[in-house]
């Protein structure tokens, strides 16, 4: 508290924080990043507008058009930071295997030593934010406090929508509780009269996580995942730590709850990979034909998930907002998301229109010009010449979930909703059917952990290469995956053991494309009709026809009112070539290969009857 830097800084912790540890911690973190100033976050409406006011005079936030889209802000990344950066990811574990072999991994000592010398002074010429947050509802049970001290408040008013951030953290944590320490920098210290820029950041790049000791050290990128540290960092990676220790799951998931015309409820949790189709799903409302159906939102991209009393599995949203991808969405895709985006928005890579507002690609017909995610213009006839994106594909926006129309009455509900159905979804173009059930849990988590998908812009590296992404978690799994798989067998063994009926499992694709490249199955809105199949299901009330994997529906138990799909379209959606999957056996045996270090028996014994069966 002593030394040089400490001089002429405001290091006093406000009356309201109280906790020692914490204290100390930001103390510690002072002198090590040397910021110009410290600002502990209140939460406070007042304080969110300062903040962005301070983003616009700095040149990294515009205002938009106050009647079009009323109090919103447009940021533009530096374009080498515009997405989650997974070869720039590691997990520290005291030993490579515990990080397993999907994870970067490096000793934790030798990392400790790495980061040192980039965090020392890492913050000069910056002020240093104090976030401090809450993953669930302030206050239950299962909610889990971090402090994330990050020198962009591009991060602290991101964090404040995304996060139940403010004061009351602090009355929650009291004197000894605990907090996940996460601390973030864009690396980018400024020396005395060194003009910033608008987004600051680093070229080189290191997102830490320690899992024994549960801190997350973040530098360098002011995006996203990598930045607004409650999220993947917390929530799934370290979350997923804790799940682990302590018998409960962190997933990469939406839940939804899914009213029928006759009241009842059902609530289902599906893992898609980034960039998807989550917050779609989420928010999906039901076509023509459904009437009296009703979906609503509980979360659109990570689930904790926790055995009750009485055996099912209940699921709580630990955010309070959504990061969603912008481009493709639209009124007819998501009508719901739009209404979400009319006010009090902060959109990320987008493009601004002339009039003040925002565009992106398949919003709406195309602007005649507009400034593009890189502050070039932007018209229909230049893109048409070089293929230049007015937003860029990973271009986000940040929103509270009150704003959803369809948000559920229970999203916020401590003791979560209980899980019907999990759906696990890839991208596909080819090969793997439009739905298909698991027979038991066990067949369940192997068609998840062998689950394929297209890269998807949601990452930096290359687009649309269909790679392995078991649970949609490969970016995410805070441990050896194997032992992930592992920790879902025993769950599933444990609760069938106390007489409980498990959720049924589904893996989806909707993405399947036709010899003109096109998407078959329209998506969307009309996914509701493999939801209602999976109800079906459920309720006992169609036989399904078996196949090699599972259970597929037959194309009458579909209900189809209201959409023109043939039975040929029907069967290019669900069609099993048996040449295909001997192919795709293949992936997962390499699959297995890599992750043969603790590898449970069960998923060798459920590959070896698929093979049987396939001949
Ligand atoms: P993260 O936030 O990255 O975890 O992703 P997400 O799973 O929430 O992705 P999101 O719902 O934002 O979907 C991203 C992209 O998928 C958008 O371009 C959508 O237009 C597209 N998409 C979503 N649902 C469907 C669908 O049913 N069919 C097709 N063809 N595309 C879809
Ligand atoms: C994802 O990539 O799965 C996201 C976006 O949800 S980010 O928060 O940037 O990781
Ligand atoms: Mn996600």
């Amino acid at each position: 508290m002593n030394s040089p830097v400490m001089q002429g800084l405001n290091l006093q912790a406000p009356s309201f924080v109280k906790n020692a540890r914490l204290m100390a911690w930001v103390a510690d973190m002072v002198a090590l990043c040397k910021p110009e100033s410290v600002h502990w976050c209140d939460g406070s409406a007042e304080e969110y507008d300062r903040l962005c006011q301070q983003l616009v005079d700095a040149g990294t936030f515009r205002k938009l058009d106050p009647v079009k889209r009323p109090n919103s802000y447009l940021a533009c990344s530096d374009p080498s930071d515009v997405a989650r950066v997974e070869d720039r990811t590691f997990i520290c574990s005291n030993t490579r295997e515990e990080a397993g072999p999907t994870n970067n991994w490096m000793a934790p000592a030798e990392m400790r030593a790495t980061l040192q010398p980039l965090f020392d002074g890492c913050m000069k010429g910056r002020t240093m934010y104090v976030v401090p947050f809450s993953m669930g509802p302030l206050g239950s049970p299962i909610a889990h406090i971090g402090i994330e001290l990050s020198d962009s408040p591009y991060v602290a008013v991101n964090m404040s929508i995304m996060t139940r951030m403010g004061k009351a953290v602090y009355d929650v944590l009291g004197v000894n509780g605990e907090f996940v320490p996460c601390v973030h920098t864009v690396g980018a210290p400024l020396e005395p009269g060194q003009a910033d820029v608008s987004w600051p950041c680093n070229q080189t790049k290191y997102i830490v996580h320690y899992p024994e000791t549960r801190e997350i050290w973040s530098y360098g990128s002011g995006y996203g995942g990598n930045a607004l540290l409650g999220k993947k960092c917390f929530a799934l990676r370290i979350a997923s730590n804790m799940g682990r220790d302590e018998g409960w799951l962190a997933e990469h998931m939406l839940i939804l709850g899914v009213t029928s015309p006759e009241g009842k409820k059902y609530h289902v949790a599906a893992a898609f990979p980034s960039a998807c189709g989550k917050t779609n799903f989420a928010m999906l409302i039901p076509p023509k034909g459904f009437e009296g159906w009703r979906v609503t939102t509980i979360g659109d991209d990570i689930a904790w998930i926790k055995p009750g009393a009485d055996g099912r599995l209940y699921a709580i949203n630990p955010e309070a907002g959504y990061f969603g991808v912008a481009p493709g969405t639209n009124t007819r895709t998501n009508p719901n998301c739009m209404a979400s985006l009319d006010k009090n928005v902060i959109f990320t890579n987008v493009a601004l229109t002339d009039d003040g507002d925002v565009w992106w690609e398949n919003m709406s017909p195309p602007p005649a010009h507009c400034i593009d995610w890189q502050g070039k213009d932007w018209t229909p006839e230049i893109a048409a010449q070089t293929g230049a994106k007015a937003a860029h594909p990973n271009a986000r926006f940040t929103v509270a979930a009150i704003n959803n129309p369809a948000l559920d009455a229970e999203w916020d509900n401590p003791a979560g909703v209980p899980i019907d159905a999990f759906i696990f979804g890839g991208r596909r173009s080819t090969t793997v059917p439009l739905v298909t059930e698991a027979r038991d849990w066990v067949e369940g988590v192997y068609m998840a952990a062998t689950m394929g998908s297209e890269t998807t812009a949601a990452a930096g590296g290359a687009q649309g290469v269909v790679r392995r992404d078991p649970f949609a978690m490969l970016p995410f799994t805070g441990y050896n995956m194997s032992d992930y798989f592992q920790h879902w067998l025993s769950l599933g063994r444990k609760l069938q053991a106390g007489g409980a009926r498990l959720p049924k499992i589904y893996t989806t694709n909707w993405f399947r494309k036709g010899e003109d490249g096109k998407f078959v199955w329209p998506g969307y809105g009309e996914n509701m009709r493999v939801l209602k199949w999976m109800i079906d299901r459920i309720e006992g009330r169609v036989p399904g026809q078996d196949n090699v994997f599972g259970v597929g529906p037959a194309y009458e138990e579909i209900n189809w009112n209201g959409l023109d799909f043939t039975p040929q379209q029907f069967a290019q959606v669900t069609d099993i070539d048996q040449a295909a999957w001997r192919q795709e056996l293949q992936l997962h045996a390499e699959l297995f290969e890599q992750l043969a270090y603790h590898l449970p028996q069960e998923l060798k014994d459920t590959k070896a009857k698929i093979e049987e069966r396939l001949g």
